[in-house]
C-alpha cells in the first residue's frame, strides 16, 4: 500500500494508524510493543519517500519508548492520540452496547490524557508532534501546542460542528493577537520547565 501510494498524484503524506482500537487486526497490536512498531514502521519507511507521520496508541505503557521507537525506525512526525479502549455496558439488556463490545473513547473526556501523552512524546523525541484528543476550542488547541504538539488535529468536535476546525484555527489567532504572540511556533512547548519565565508574551 505504501508503495502504490507514493507514485500516486495527490497524496502529500502517508499517516500510518497503527492505533485503532475498534476493528479486529486493526493494528492495535503494533502499539502494543516497540518493536512491532518499528517493525512495522520500518517496513512503510522503506516502501515510500512520503513524510511518513505515525499515529501511536494511548493505550500503551510508555508513550516516551514508543515515540523513541518510531523516530529511530524512520518517522517524520507522530500523532497523538487515537482512541482510548472504552466499554458501555447496557444494564437492561446486560450486555455491552456496542456490537464489538469495546469501543474508541474520543473527545473532552480525554483531553488530560492526550495532553499528557502530547507531553511526554514531544518531549522524548526531535521530530514534530500532531497532538489530538478532545479539542474543541482555540484554547484547547493553545493548550496541546504548549504541552509541545507542532500541529493539532480535531475529530470528534467535528461530529458536533463540522466547522469546529475554522473555530478552533480562529481561537488559536484570538489567543495569539491577544497575548501579542507572533508566531504559533512561539507557544510550542511554552509550558514545559526550561520554557518557564520565558513566556512567548
Ligand atoms: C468515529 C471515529 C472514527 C475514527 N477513525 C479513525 C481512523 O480511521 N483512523 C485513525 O487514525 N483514527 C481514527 N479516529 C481517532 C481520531 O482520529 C482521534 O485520534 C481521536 O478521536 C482523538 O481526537 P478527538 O477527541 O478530537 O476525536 C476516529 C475517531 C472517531 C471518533
Amino acid at each position: 500500500m505504501a508503495a502504490r501510494l507514493d507514485r500516486a498524484e495527490g497524496v502529500a503524506a502517508l499517516e500510518l494508524n497503527i492505533s485503532c482500537p475498534n476493528v479486529k487486526e486493526g493494528g492495535i497490536a503494533f502499539s502494543a510493543s516497540p518493536e512491532a512498531a518499528v517493525r512495522v514502521t520500518a517496513a512503510v519507511r522503506d516502501r515510500t519517500r512520503l513524510p511518513l507521520i505515525v499515529k501511536l496508541s494511548p493505550n500503551t505503557g510508555d508513550i516516551a519508548a514508543m515515540a523513541r521507537a518510531v523516530e529511530a525506525a524512520g518517522a517524520d512526525a507522530i500523532s497523538v492520540i487515537n482512541t482510548l479502549v472504552g466499554l458501555a455496558i447496557d444494564a437492561e439488556r446486560a450486555r455491552p452496547v456496542l456490537g464489538n463490545t469495546f469501543g474508541g473513547l474520543s473527545g473532552p473526556a480525554v483531553k488530560p490524557v492526550a495532553l499528557a501523552m502530547t507531553w511526554n512524546a514531544a518531549r522524548a523525541v526531535r521530530i514534530p508532534v500532531i497532538g489530538m484528543g478532545g479539542i474543541t476550542t482555540g484554547r484547547d488547541a493553545v493548550e496541546f501546542l504548549m504541552a509541545g504538539a507542532s500541529a493539532v488535529a480535531v475529530g470528534t468536535a467535528t461530529f458536533v460542528d463540522p466547522l469546529a476546525p475554522v473555530r478552533v484555527i480562529d481561537g488559536i489567532a484570538a489567543f495569539m493577537a491577544g497575548k501579542g504572540v507572533a508566531r504559533v511556533g512561539d507557544l510550542v512547548g511554552a509550558a514545559w520547565p526550561e520554557r518557564r519565565g520565558a513566556r512567548p508574551w
